[in-house]
């Protein structure tokens, strides 16, 4: 029965590495020297139950090359020149084979961008799996990364259910409203989305350099006349941007513009952050949408010759936000949390009409990535009944 075991090491100098072999001479995996003494297993080199390294940089030499080294059975032993020993298991070598270093999924996922036909097919969820069930959850997350937008039914229509959602996750995102606040409309309120006004699409908090990753919406209360969301994948438009205009694109990624937003709800507050539109990853991947006309700032610190090239830019982007093939729009009813990627997904929603009986009540929260990423390996790691390397 062929083994997936190496037998022989070979102490291989110009490339300052340990070269494996199986009997065949097939070769199992190349180890460079500096690599093995830096991952050292053992208890002075490596803090077993916290899992962290112990050998500091400091005390790292690039140029070290070992006395012997030797395959026993399980084991690939190494003698270093000061007389440390270091015994890496053969099965952890071959988790950690360079040649064959998995993406991690959850890190990299693949997107999949979306126009007008989404509003058939919007990922959706009921509030009780993602509250039960570990796999829904994941789920859930997954379909936030891959479209940016699904919707969890049947919440109960009260406050709590975003919390107890982020509960599931870790924690809500904290920001100076509290963990999670309520769209309601108000008299003279000085923040606009506490009017009964139309919102043009946007993103939340541009004026934070931390935007908010993922938004939760909760439709405690629905207004009767109005109140219907847009939704805009600002990744498909970026992308359609890039090749109608790439003079339009090179703008939109390159020259920032200032969003800012002030006031005295809750505690006063000042915010301002200046980002370009569409930021781009060094890859050229997408990394977020910053755009928010409602707080964009009358101030713009670029030159002043490049004002009307960044408008019509702009303008340019907006105009394909709300062409139709490009939007959908869904109406929230009762127990419905609508869920998007706020950096990715623009949303947008239309006046409505207030009464006495009727007013339209949304509580609202955030979550970051760095927490529903980490909840998504955990249960993804426990499903696939992998250990964390
Ligand atoms: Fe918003
Ligand atoms: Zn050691």
């Amino acid at each position: 029965m062929a083994t997936f075991r190496p037998t022989r090491v070979e102490l291989d100098y110009p490339s300052r590495s340990c070269l494996l072999q199986h009997d065949d001479d097939k070769l199992f995996g190349t180890y460079p020297y500096v690599w093995l003494r830096d991952n050292c297993r053992c208890d002075k080199c490596f803090h077993p139950s916290s899992r962290g390294r112990r050998v500091l940089m400091v005390d790292l030499d690039p140029d070290i090359i070992p006395d012997v080294a030797e395959i026993d059975d399980q084991t690939l032993n190494i003698r270093w020149p000061d007389g440390h020993l270091s015994q890496f298991p053969l099965s952890w070598l071959k988790e950690m084979q360079f040649s064959n270093m998995r993406e991690d999924p959850v890190s990299t996922p693949v997107r999949q961008f979306w126009g007008n036909e989404m509003h058939h097919k919007i990922p959706t969820f009921s509030f009780a799996d993602i509250l039960h069930n570990d796999k829904n959850l994941h789920d859930w997350i997954e379909a936030l990364q891959v479209h940016g937008l699904a919707l969890i039914k049947d919440a109960p229509h009260k406050e709590g259910a975003v919390l107890e959602i982020g509960k599931r996750i870790s924690n809500l995102k904290m920001i100076s409203f509290g963990e999670t606040f309520q769209v309601l409309s108000k008299f003279e309120a000085s923040n606009l989305f506490c009017t009964n006004a139309k919102l043009g699409l946007h993103t939340d908090l541009p004026y934070f350099a931390y935007s908010p990753n993922i938004q939760m919406l909760h439709c405690i209360k629905q207004a009767s006349k109005g109140g219907e969301n847009q939704f805009c994948d600002g990744y498909k438009v970026a992308e359609d941007i890039k090749h109608i205009d790439p003079e339009v694109f090179r703008i939109l990624t390159t020259i920032p513009v200032d969003f800012r937003e002030w006031g005295t709800d809750y505690k006063e507050y000042h915010y301002k952050h200046r980002s370009p539109i569409i930021q781009l990853l060094p890859n050229g991947r997408f990394k977020a949408i910053s755009y928010n006309d409602q707080v964009r700032a009358p101030y713009i610190q670029i030159p002043v010759q490049d004002v009307y090239k960044v408008y019509r830019a702009i303008k340019i982007f907006n105009t394909e936000l709300y062409k139709h093939e490009n939007k959908i729009e869904i109406k929230m009813v009762e127990g419905d949390i609508v869920s998007f990627a706020n950096q990715r997904v623009l949303h947008g929603r239309s006046s409505f009409t207030v009464t006495e009986t009727n007013e339209r009540h949304l509580e609202c929260a955030y979550i970051d990535w760095d927490e529903a990423c980490c909840r998504m390996r955990v249960i993804r790691e426990k499903m696939l009944n992998q250990k964390p390397l």
